[in-house]
């Protein structure tokens, strides 16, 4: 099982899984996007036997990191995979230095809301009707200090 970066020919297959698994799956478009015009996005893949079986990615701007997807095919869903593509998304914008990594869930999604949960992020607010369909994103935040995981707190007035 690897974590590689994803590249224009895996497209073809990730679509194929996001088609599945999302009410309001992004386009063809949207990954060729990510993967040769915005030079703040990462996505990568989850293989297993030269198999594409998930994927996941990340906006990393100056300190600051924002998951856009993290993504197991149907049939691989609930056998850990999930833990492996978030684990190593931490992995990668703990070692870039980011001082925080945010998302947004649905707030139906309770497997997802649950493995970031599981992962010390933290619901930091409601975004009204954040999707295109009308429902509620959760926000979610997970502070780093000098590589580590930090509780934010505000002491101001
Ligand atoms: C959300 C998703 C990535 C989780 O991946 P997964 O491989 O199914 O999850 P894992 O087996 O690795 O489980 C990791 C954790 O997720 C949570 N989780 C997984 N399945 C769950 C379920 N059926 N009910 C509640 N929580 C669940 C748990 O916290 C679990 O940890 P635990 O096993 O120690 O309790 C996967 O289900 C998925 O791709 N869903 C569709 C796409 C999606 O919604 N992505 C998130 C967009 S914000």
């Amino acid at each position: 099982m690897i974590v590689r970066e994803m590249n224009i020919d895996d497209i073809k297959k990730v679509k194929e899984i996001e088609d599945q698994v999302y009410k309001v799956p992004w386009t063809n478009t949207m990954f060729l996007n990510e993967i040769i015009s915005n030079k703040f996005a990462y996505l990568f893949v989850l293989e297993n036997n030269n198999e594409i079986i998930g994927y996941s990615g990340v906006w990393i701007v100056a300190d600051t990191a924002t998951i856009t997807k993290v993504t197991v095919s149907k049939e691989y869903q609930g056998k850990g995979l999930g833990d492996i593509l978030i684990e190593d998304l931490i992995n990668r914008v703990k070692s870039v230095k980011c001082a925080y990594v945010s998302l947004e869930v649905r707030v139906s999604n309770t497997k997802a809301f649950n493995l970031y949960k599981k992962y010390a992020f933290k619901q930091v607010a409601v975004r009204k009707k954040y999707y295109n369909d009308g429902e509620d994103a959760y926000a979610m935040v997970k502070y780093f200090k000098d590589g580590e995981d930090y509780e934010e707190t505000y002491i101001g007035n």
